[in-house]
């Protein structure tokens, strides 16, 4: 990694501790590789990546269904689905220091490096997490934290099917956790063991499956531009034959420029009918009246890769004045917080009573508002201004002459006032 990209990383994972978005999981006792906790902040950001993908690919579309399928899931789907044989990593092991590593991330092949010892012969690791189900530790009872999300979708086709008889194309949705036992998780949020899934299969009749593709193609970077990625960072991958998922017979990754290198954000994948296939699922086409096997198109997103890219792409730094200004430019839609409501000064019960009744209005109106009276006026703007706070909301003692407040604009620095009566449509109007 170049020193900058360096550079950038600290500063986002050190932002995301300091101001509540991300901690190291189990941190008080020394941490647990690979699992990261979201604080508050980091919970508002990624409950509105998930409820904006929900309301653009679940409830604005009339050929979507949800589904919320157990994580636990019986043996049997995940030796169907190929992935007790097959999901597996190439790992190696350095004969001088012991440690482990993923074949495919080494620097240099056959070279450890950590040491620069050399590595033994690579042996398939299976990267799902078994756990045992009640009381009886016998084969019998293992089971499967589930590595995607998807198979959940492909156990419930026939469930689905029979409560809303839907007519092809149409699509199942799910939003949930998966789990992987990653030899080597690394880059902060990026390569994690409990990880959180969008995904979408998207069943289709084998004909015109490429029309398909290219039509979820399309979505997908609809999705990407209006979350307020930086579409310059975008790349497509055309997955090679030989590197596809046992599954798929295209891939496309949609990769992201990390300052760790180009890696994977998103994957589409044609995942044929192999899914339905394997479980025995068929459906009653109505227009052909035959029985058939739906082909699958699988758009599918990472939220916490969703959630790195966003901190990557929204942050930045004003060197306009005398000290840098780093701030985080989310969309309003995403941004953990709308709008914070300060009075001037803390100890002045006149202004903190009057900015308490804006600041029980806004939160009624926008939910994600925060009350900040906390240090000098400077530091709460560049507080909110760190968190991606597009408006900050100042009571001042004018107001108590004029009832009119200043509001502070994230990006420019800019200051308005504006009518009590007239925040709400103010912040509305710029939302649009
Ligand atoms: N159902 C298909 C599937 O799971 P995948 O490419 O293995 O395909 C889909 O995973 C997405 O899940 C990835 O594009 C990425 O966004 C996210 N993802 C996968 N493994 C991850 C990990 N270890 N840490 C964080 N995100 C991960």
């Amino acid at each position: 990694m170049e020193e900058k990209d360096e550079k950038l990383m600290e500063k986002i994972i050190s932002l995301c501790k300091r101001r509540g978005f991300v901690y190291p999981g189990s941190e008080i006792y020394g941490g647990l590789a690979g699992t990261w906790d979201y604080g508050p902040l980091g919970v508002a950001l990624k409950n509105n990546i998930k409820t904006l993908w929900w309301k653009k690919f679940v409830d604005s579309r009339i050929d979507m269904y949800g589904v919320d399928a157990a994580i636990l899931m019986n043996s049997a789907v995940w030796k169907a689905s190929g992935h007790v044989d097959t999901f597996t990593d190439p790992l190696v092991e350095c004969t001088k220091c012991k440690k482990r590593f993923r074949e495919d991330t080494l620097k240099e092949k056959g070279i450890c490096d950590d040491c620069g010892g050399k590595t033994g012969e690579a042996r398939q690791f299976n990267m799902m997490f078994a756990t045992q189900i009640g009381a009886v530790e016998d084969s019998s009872a293992t089971v499967y934290l589930r590595p995607e999300t998807a198979q959940g979708m492909f156990v419930n086709f026939k469930n689905v099917v029979d409560s809303f008889h839907p007519k092809l194309p149409f699509g199942l949705a799910q939003i949930g956790k998966a789990f992987r036992n990653e030899i080597t998780p690394r880059d902060f949020i990026f390569r994690v063991r409990e990880i959180e899934q969008m995904e979408i299969e998207y069943f289709i009749r084998e004909d015109g499956w490429e029309k398909y593709f290219e039509y979820w193609k399309n979505e997908m970077l609809a999705w990407m531009e209006s979350m307020g990625l930086d579409m310059n960072k975008i790349h497509e991958l055309e997955v090679k034959t030989e590197d596809l998922a046992h599954y798929s017979k295209r891939t496309i990754d949609f990769e992201f420029d990390f300052p760790f290198g180009l890696k994977e954000l998103y994957g589409l994948a044609y995942r044929t009918d192999f899914d339905l296939k394997s479980h025995n699922l068929i459906y009653q086409d109505e227009e052909t009246n035959t029985k058939i096997i739906p082909h699958v198109i699988e758009p599918s997103f990472g939220v916490d890769r969703t959630f790195l890219a966003l901190m990557l792409s929204s942050y930045k730094e004003d060197i306009s004045g005398e000290e840098v200004r780093p701030y985080l430019s989310f969309n309003p839609s995403v941004s953990p917080v709308i709008c914070a409501v300060s009075p001037l000064l803390k100890n002045k019960p006149e202004l903190r009573d009057y900015a308490h009744i804006i600041y029980r209005n806004l939160k009624d109106e926008f939910g994600r508002v925060m009350w900040d009276d906390n240090g000098n006026i400077g530091k709460r703007y560049r507080r909110q201004d760190e968190i991606g706070t597009p408006w900050c909301i100042v009571i001042d003692f004018d107001t108590l002459e004029d009832n009119s407040v200043t509001i502070r604009d994230r990006d420019t620095g800019k200051q308005e006032r504006v009518k009590k009566e007239d925040i709400i449509e103010y912040i509305k109007d710029k939302m649009n």
